[in-house]
């Protein structure tokens, strides 16, 4: 069936009809789609175009329609052009001629912005639920190990030492800040574009206060011409999609290094892992190295919309069809990412004795010690250089922190006064740092603390 064809002499194409159809993808919509046509229907009673008992029926019809739309069965053999043309003409089948009223004072333009700001809304639920699993899981891992020591990296060189826990609360914000993302990108969604027509305002004098309230819209788009040409709360959930990717894809390739041999800290569970068909001894880190290459994936496609989307004049331009495909794939592809993401740190166990003593053999002390210098009264910069050299003299004759002895250090330097050996266990440098934010020990227990009670709140 077609929504249009008076004004044509001809029929489509074959080739155009299969090159321009959306429903093989858009059929995702079908829920939104029914939903908010009962709401139009209830609009179009109030002005007075449908009876009440017409209403009831088209209601009613549309209520069976949503549980049939639910068995694949629905759409066999369905050749319409898309999910808001299949559900008139099976609205048709039902009821007979007075679907023909349904699409009185409405467009398939505002049409498809309400059915997608619907289902980024629902979906945006979604993702939070799948984000605060991953929380979840990075916190107990976080309270599992809670003592362990790891150096922190900058450049992927040994920085400064920093407790396990510390380390996953960072990435426990960076999801939290991806969760707040997605309540803005629902929020951005939940502006209802009913009422604006095919782009001047619709010519029936519908409440759209009223169209709002039935559909659980919280706010009213402000210009028709915006509505038909807009899809900027589809770039916020890809957007919000993609920086969650990133994060993700952070994390995994953290792992894939640290449950290396080379590295050793980690060992990632069987049933998240997978062997190699040729050599016997592999234990491949498949389902982290798939985030990270699936962040790409969604990363395209922010990317596809906004080169579709530059350069549209306005209004409405059938290229905005082509935001589906992408919107729905990232969606997918996040959320598989985070399903799978929150098994492996589930399944993850550290060895809490090799990143110690990756921290223990490295200087991740200097900063400690040039920083007692300067608290003893050394100018900072005078204290990075005495350091300096006392590193450079110790990698030149071998000599880890711990060879050290306090006779020694005042040997180099008469500044390293006794208490001073006491700062090349790396320990003693964390206790410094108690300043919130830090991952000085009472700080962090502190943080988990309060995380595990925002996650408490996110859950809600
Ligand atoms: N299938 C179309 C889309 O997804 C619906 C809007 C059609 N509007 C139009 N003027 N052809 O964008």
């Amino acid at each position: 069936m077609k929504l249009w064809g008076g004004r044509f002499e001809a029929g489509p194409s074959e080739v155009f009809e299969r090159f321009s159809g959306s429903l093989a993808f858009d059929r995702r919509l079908i829920d939104a789609d029914i939903e908010g046509s009962q709401a139009f229907a209830r609009a179009l009673e109030r002005v007075g175009i449908l009876t009440a008992e017409e209403r009831a029926r088209i209601v009613e019809a549309f209520d069976q329609m949503r549980a049939d739309a639910a068995s694949p069965a629905f759409f066999e053999g369905a050749s319409d052009e898309d999910v808001h043309t299949l559900v008139i003409r099976k609205l048709k089948e039902r009821v007979g001629a007075v679907a023909d009223k349904i699409h009185t004072g409405r467009s398939r333009n505002e049409q498809v912005s309400l059915d997608t700001r619907m289902w980024v809304r629902e979906e945006a639920e979604r993702v939070r639920a799948l984000l605060c699993g991953v929380m979840g899981a990075l916190l107990d891992l976080a309270v599992r190990y809670s003592g362990a020591v790891i150096p922190g990296y900058t450049h992927l060189r040994r920085a400064q030492a920093v407790l396990w826990p510390h380390y996953l609360l960072a990435y426990f914000e960076m999801l939290a800040r991806d969760w707040e993302r997605f309540g803005e990108a629902q929020r951005r969604a939940g502006v209802l574009p009913l009422g604006a027509g095919a782009l001047a305002g619709s010519g029936f004098p519908f409440d759209r206060e009223a169209m709002a309230r039935d559909l659980g819209f919280p706010a009213l788009t402000r210009n028709s011409m915006d509505v038909s040409g807009d899809r900027d709360f589809a770039l916020d959930f890809l957007y919000a999609a993609t920086v969650a990717m990133i994060h993700l894809s952070r994390l995994a390739e953290d792992w894939i290094l640290y449950s290396s041999e080379e590295f050793g800290w980690l060992e990632l569970g069987d049933a998240v892992t997978s062997g190699s068909s040729l050599m016997p001894q592999k234990k491949n880190p498949d389902a982290l190295e798939l985030i990270r290459g699936k962040s790409g994936r969604v990363m395209g496609c922010l990317t596809a919309l906004l080169v579709t989307m530059k350069g549209l004049p306005m209004t409405y331009n059938r290229d905005m069809q082509e935001d589906k495909v992408p919107l729905f794939e990232a969606a997918d592809q996040l959320a598989g990412s985070l399903e799978m993401m929150r098994e492996v740190i589930q399944s993850a166990r550290l060895n809490p004795a090799k990143p110690a003593a990756a921290a223990e053999e490295s200087w991740v002390v200097a900063t400690d010690l040039a920083e007692a210098l300067a608290r003893a009264g050394t100018p900072f910069h005078e204290a990075h250089r005495i350091v300096g050299r006392f590193v450079l003299e110790s990698v030149r004759r071998g000599k880890r922190p711990s060879d050290w002895t306090a006779e020694e250090m005042a040997g180099f330097a008469p500044e390293f006064t006794a208490d001073f050996a006491a700062l090349l266990n790396p320990e003693a440098g964390m206790a410094s740092r108690e300043i919130p934010g830090g991952t000085g020990p009472h700080t962090v227990a502190a943080a988990l603390a309060a995380a595990r009670e925002r996650l408490g709140e996110m859950s809600k």
